[in-house]
C-alpha cells in the first residue's frame, strides 16, 4: 500500500470512495471535502489517499479549526473524512491512513486534533473522549462520547476550551446527529 498527499487528479476517486463507503450520507461527505480541499494550504490540512496496485482505496483528510482557549484562539485539526472502499475494509488501509496523518501533523506542531467518530475505532490512535479533559464540543448534537481528540507533542495544559469548526461545517450541515423526527420551529 501507497500512502501519498491528494493531488489534483486524484479529487474525482475521492469523491467516490466516500460515495462508496457511507452509503446514503455519501453525498453530504463528498461535498464536504470539495469544499475543505479549498481550505488546504502546504503547511494546514492535509488531504491523504492510500494507493493499493495504482488504484485510490482511502482517503482521510485533516483540516483546520479554532478552539477557543481561555488565552487566545488556537489553531487545531479535524480528522474528517476517512473512508476505505467497502471491499478494502478492514486490512488496515484506514489504521495506516490515521497514523500518516498523525505523524505529519506532530511533525507541524499541530497541538491537537478533534473528531467525531466510533470511540471503538479511535481509541487505538490514542484518541479519547474530549468533555474529560477540558474541551467542549462544537454542538449539542455531537454524542458525548463520539467528540474525541488527541493531544501531539506541541500540546500544553493550557489549551481547553470549546471546538469552533471551520465554516464549510456548518454549510455542508456535517455536524452531529440530525433529529429527522424534529418538527422545524
Ligand atoms: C471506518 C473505516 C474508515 C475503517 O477503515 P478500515 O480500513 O476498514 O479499518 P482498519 O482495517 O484500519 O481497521 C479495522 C479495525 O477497525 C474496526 N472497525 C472498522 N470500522 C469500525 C467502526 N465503524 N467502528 C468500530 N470499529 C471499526 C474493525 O473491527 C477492525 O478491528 P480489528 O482490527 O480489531 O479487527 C472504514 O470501515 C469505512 O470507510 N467505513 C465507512 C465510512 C465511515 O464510517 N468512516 C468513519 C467516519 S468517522
Amino acid at each position: 500500500m501507497d500512502l501519498r498527499e491528494e493531488l489534483p487528479g486524484d479529487s474525482e476517486h475521492v469523491r467516490d470512495i466516500h460515495l462508496r463507503a457511507f452509503g446514503d450520507h455519501g453525498p453530504v461527505v463528498a461535498d464536504l471535502v470539495d469544499t475543505l480541499r479549498d481550505t488546504i494550504t502546504p503547511t494546514g490540512g492535509l488531504s491523504l489517499v492510500a494507493e493499493l496496485d495504482g488504484r485510490t482505496v482511502g482517503h482521510v483528510m485533516f483540516t483546520r479549526s479554532l478552539l477557543d482557549a481561555p488565552r487566545r484562539l488556537v489553531e487545531v485539526q479535524v480528522l474528517s473524512p476517512l473512508a476505505v472502499v467497502p471491499e478494502h475494509q478492514r486490512h488496515g488501509v484506514g489504521s495506516a491512513l490515521v497514523r500518516y496523518g498523525l505523524t505529519a501533523l506532530a511533525e507541524r506542531a499541530v497541538p491537537l486534533v478533534f473528531l467525531e467518530g466510533d470511540p471503538g475505532y479511535y481509541s487505538r490512535f490514542g484518541f479519547a473522549r474530549g468533555d474529560g479533559q477540558g474541551f467542549r464540543k462544537p454542538s449539542l448534537r455531537i454524542p458525548d462520547g463520539a467528540f474525541q481528540v488527541i493531544g501531539l507533542p506541541a500540546y500544553e495544559p493550557w489549551m481547553t476550551g470549546t471546538l469552533v469548526y471551520a465554516e464549510p461545517f456548518w454549510r455542508h450541515d456535517a455536524v452531529g446527529l440530525r433529529d429527522p423526527g424534529a418538527q422545524p420551529a
